[in-house]
């Protein structure tokens, strides 16, 4: 183990799953799942076995991997960060172009830069696993929540029907079921407003459901 984290997860969740703190042995097929999972991803914005080996030296509590045996079927990176509420960025601003040394050791936010699961191990509970793993991070380090940008993936395929903003707002009232965002939702995320332009990736057009998903230990007045 490197990094030296101040703990180290590992839960067996039934059909031989594993969800697991990243090791630097699954580096290679990080960089392969990555790939799979984020297809139309712009190539430069894809995270690569020397940025997961870096994640795993800055911030070993947040990187997950789920095994199916030695198999890599499911990951999540994280880093930590100061949120501030009307903050303009890019994931490939946070990116750091791949290193993520973005992450503030003090910061008193998980930021959840990605999620995936292998398409033959979908449906399983897989990402929820994960995003309970960071949550279990977020309390263990007595953090006030966590956030991510969830990719509204189901829009780049009605762009030239309707807007982003009435697509995101159909989403959050359950009219339209996105695969990644109302997944998130559902998962205990409150949607806090779009977000135009945070990726280059045509599946959402580059748009983004701005979500946060709070410390159940302490539940926040104000963010
Ligand atoms: C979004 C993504 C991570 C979801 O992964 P997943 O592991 O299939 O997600 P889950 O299994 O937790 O949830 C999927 C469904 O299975 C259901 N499910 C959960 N546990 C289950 C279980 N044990 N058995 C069967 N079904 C289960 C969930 O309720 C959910 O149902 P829903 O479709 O009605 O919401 C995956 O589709 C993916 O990698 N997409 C591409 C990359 C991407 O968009 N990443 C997010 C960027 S922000």
């Amino acid at each position: 183990m490197i990094g030296n984290p101040s703990f180290v997860y590992r839960k067996e969740v039934g059909e031989g799953l594993v969800i697991m703190t990243t090791q630097p042995e699954h580096a290679p097929q990080l960089e392969a799942l990555q790939q799979i999972v984020f297809p139309t991803l712009a190539p430069e914005s894809l995270m690569r076995k020397e940025h997961y080996l870096n994640h795993i030296r800055i911030f070993p509590e947040g990187q997950f991997v789920v095994l199916h045996s030695a198999r890599v079927v499911g990951m999540t990176t994280s880093i930590r960060y100061h949120l501030t509420l009307g903050e303009q960025h890019t994931f490939d601003e946070m990116l750091d172009g791949g290193f993520l040394n973005t992450h503030d050791p003090t910061g008193a936010w998980l930021y959840g830069m990605d999620i995936g699961t292998h398409p033959d191990f979908r449906g399983k509970g897989i990402a929820t696993y994960l995003y309970n793993a960071r949550q279990d991070t977020v309390k263990k380090l007595n953090l006030n929540g966590q956030f991510t940008y969830g990719m509204l993936s189901g829009y780049g395929a009605l762009k030239n029907k309707m807007t982003a903003e009435a697509y995101y707002q159909q989403v959050i009232s359950k009219k339209i079921k996105d695969p990644t965002v109302s997944r998130q939702i559902k998962n205990g995320f409150v949607p806090h407003g779009l977000v135009a332009g945070y990726v280059n990736d045509p599946v959402c057009a580059g748009y983004c459901a701005f979500l946060i998903r709070e410390n159940e230990n302490y539940k926040l007045k104000q963010i």
